[in-house]
């Protein structure tokens, strides 16, 4: 359709038919194939009328599911504007690649992209026409569930990631039939509750607000994500889906957003017990100042919105800026031109869990799994070394992680069954469950691991307790695992322990028992493939910590990227002669495991760091060059990380901050120089007065493999290029 065509057809919508586009229904109103008003959801007063006015459904999948309810809309829909179907695809649809945070964990872009263009084209012929994803809220607390979807502590690497995916699910506009719109959440900062307590105040200065938290949405932005949702928490002082100088001023004025912004579910209606709104009236009213077009299942919009227009002009225009959003968004997605976007039952069997899809979900499990810990190079394992394989996450399909609504954990194999075929000797005894344990079953558990050579123990968390409303106040393994784990080491047998887990654990006890420690994430449906891989050597480790993993529970909130204090610590934290440092009386400032951090089999190192000038100017960036050397007989996978440190800024500035990565592949024996391209704009920072700038004087370069371990030089910013670009963005 033409602009004008699509202007066409607004211009014949009747009000209640405007305020129809703005309601989002679940999929409980489409029962069987059409809509319906029963049981629970007759509570909402709404009429069957409404029902088949509005502008989109959440939750509906299936070719032939989604044609039929389709078809029925729009025999009763005057005008003929299909609806939308929306949907959280968040790491896969059926396919289930690994978690976000583990697809972060690979630090590789393409791998991000790849997992989202196979996730839309399977959900895409499914019927789904936008997915609630990427998240790319910044996670520095790992008590919070939702650490799992995100891409973890560092802003950015998770705009790059955050460009990833948008770009994958989305294509090139107007969206082919295998891509579908994204939707990029949640606008801003439901990553930082306090306490990491789920759905808690969210309190930052604004200034670290634009430093850290707002880069990732403003990236996926500026790949032209073509929807945002609101976020559930307050920021400022005010809940963001009643924030009308988040919404209005920063997401659309400043940061250019002109597509959809959808509220998260019922978050209109918690304006109410967040205590801004008296009423669902005033709660449908302040979301729309604000600037949210759909209402998801708080229903304020359907209710109240017509009453308002009987006395508002200005309501009405509101009204009538968010049709048109909505009506253009269907219009990129081509629903005007065929409301079922090529879908059919055919289709569908051809698209999904297709051979290729399972084998790039098993490439980016094996890019995932993060190597902490491989003492006398115990890994790879040999093939005939006899295994006892122990623990409650060894024999459960139960490895796709949250969000993975679409996939099938009976038919996910487990890693058990994957170690059979990849070894020849494996014996097997769970020892205990998640959270249970009794003494028969350690017994056995001890009788097997007795007769072997190398105990593999998979332990972690169920995939229930990672994701939205799991926030815990514990993040050791539980105790029972940490039972078996310690009667299993007194038979001093060299053991292996694979970690299951959404989230940064404090491993500080399974560290001292193991040999190796291998986090394997929740990795998808062909997760345990990937990990026999990884285990026999088929496959080299690559992946590195997105989020830095704790020593202790109390440390919390610890990340890498801190900023410089008044008093900090110099070499080890735990040395206590100077009472009146920056550090803790019974621990040590130092994580278990930094940021970036992650092993490989290959023994690589960084050596020659170069750069071929020290100044920036004005059209000239730096090259940064290093060497990676790899001193070992197999092929090696590096990620060379580096960073920077701005040793006197207007405001004061991180320690160390990562401003670019590449992973390639280091073959045996060999070196290979890398090279980052240091433009000024990696030097920006956000100044009192909240603009970016660029300060002038001296930066320190780091190169490494991980953030803590890096070679440095000295570069200098002089005064003509902060001039420069501090002219530049003030236009
Ligand atoms: C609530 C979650 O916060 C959001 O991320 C999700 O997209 C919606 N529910 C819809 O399922």
């Amino acid at each position: 359709m033409t602009n004008s065509t699509v202007k066409k057809l607004f211009e014949k919508m009747t009000i209640e038919e405007k305020i129809g586009q703005l309601l989002q229904l679940s999929a409980d109103f489409f029962q069987g194939n059409s809509a319906v008003i029963t049981g629970p959801m007759s509570e909402h007063h709404l009429s069957l009328k409404t029902l088949y006015q509005a502008g989109s459904v959440l939750g509906v999948s299936g070719a032939k599911r989604v044609r039929a309810i389709q078809s029925d809309y729009l025999a009763h829909s005057r005008l003929k504007i299909p609806m939308l179907f929306m949907a959280d695809v968040v790491h896969g649809y059926q396919t289930i690649f690994p978690i976000p945070l583990a697809l972060t964990a690979s630090f590789d872009p393409s791998v991000m992209k790849n997992a989202s263009e196979v996730a839309a084209s399977e959900a895409a012929a499914g019927g789904v026409h936008v997915t609630f994803a990427p998240m790319v809220d910044l996670v520095r607390d790992p008590r919070w569930g939702r650490v799992m979807e995100s891409s973890g502590e560092d802003p950015f690497l998770s705009s790059v990631m955050a460009q990833a995916a948008v770009k994958g699910f989305q294509g090139e506009k107007p969206l082919a039939n295998e891509h579908i719109a994204a939707c990029v959440k949640h606008f801003a900062a439901y990553g930082a509750p306090e306490a990491g307590r789920e759905y808690n105040t969210v309190d930052l200065s604004e200034w670290r607000f634009r430093e850290q938290y707002l880069p990732a949405y403003a990236k996926a932005i500026e790949a032209q994500v073509l929807l945002v949702m609101t976020s559930f928490n307050t920021l400022f002082g005010v809940p963001a889906t009643a924030n009308q100088y988040l919404m209005r001023d920063i997401l659309r004025k400043e940061l250019h957003f002109n597509g959809v912004l959808i509220s998260d579910w019922d978050a209109i209606g918690e304006l109410i017990t967040h205590g801004v709104a008296g009423d669902l009236k005033q709660a449908a009213s302040l979301a729309l100042k604000a600037g949210v077009d759909i209402d998801m299942m708080s229903f304020a919009y359907a209710h109240y919105l017509k009453k308002a227009t009987d006395v508002d002009s200005n309501t009405k225009k509101l009204i009538d800026e968010s049709v048109m959003r909505i009506l253009e968004l269907k219009d990129v997605l081509g629903l005007f031109d065929d409301p079922y976007r090529g879908i059919s039952e055919e289709r569908e069997a051809i698209a999904i869990k297709t051979h290729k899809n399972l084998a790039s979900a098993q490439h980016a499990a094996e890019q995932a799994m993060v190597l902490l810990k491989n003492k006398n190079h115990i890994l790879p394992l040999k093939q005939q070394q006899r295994l006892a394989v122990v623990g409650p996450a060894a024999n459960t399909g139960e490895i796709l992680g949250s969000w993975s609504w679409q996939g099938d954990s009976s038919t996910t194999e487990s890693y058990i069954s994957a170690l059979r075929r990849h070894f020849l000797n494996v014996s097997y005894a769970q020892g205990c469950g998640f959270h249970q344990i009794n003494l028969q079953e350690v017994q056995t558990a001890m009788k097997i691991a007795r007769n072997s050579d190398v105990i593999v123990a998979f332990m972690g968390l169920p995939q229930s307790d990672s994701g939205e409303a799991t926030s815990m106040t514990n993040l050791c393994l539980p105790k029972e695992q940490l039972t078996l784990l310690a009667r299993l080491s007194e038979l001093n047998k060299p053991m292996v322990i694979v970690v299951n887990t959404g989230r940064p654990l404090v491993l500080t006890d399974v560290d001292a028992e193991s040999d190796a420690m291998l986090i394997s994430w929740f990795p998808g449906s062909r997760g345990a493939e990937a990990l026999a891989n990884i285990l026999d050597g088929t496959v080299e480790p690559s992946g590195k910590l997105p989020m830095t993993f704790p020593r202790k529970l109390g440390q919390i909130p610890v990340y890498y990227n801190a900023y410089s204090t008044g008093r900090p610590i110099q070499g080890d934290s735990s040395d206590n002669e100077n009472k009146y440092l920056s550090k803790y009386i019974d621990e040590s400032n130092e994580p278990l495991y930094p940021f970036g951090f992650g092993l490989t089999y290959a023994d690589l190192i960084v050596t020659d760091l170069r750069l071929n000038q020290k100044t920036i100017t004005p059209n000239k960036s730096i090259h940064v060059m290093a060497v990676v050397k790899n001193r070992s007989d197999r092929d090696g996978l590096a990620v060379v990380q580096c960073y920077i440190h701005q040793k006197v800024g207007q405001t004061v500035r991180p320690i160390k901050q990562l401003i670019d990565f590449i992973k390639v592949i280091i073959p045996a024996n060999s070196t290979k120089t890398v090279e980052f391209n240091l433009t000024s704009d990696k030097l920006v920072s956000v100044h009192s007065d909240l603009a970016k700038h660029i300060d002038v004087g001296e930066y320190i370069v780091m190169v490494g493999l991980d953030s803590e371990k890096v070679l440095k030089d000295t570069i200098f910013v002089k005064q003509n290029i902060g001039e420069l670009y501090n002219d530049q963005i003030k236009k």
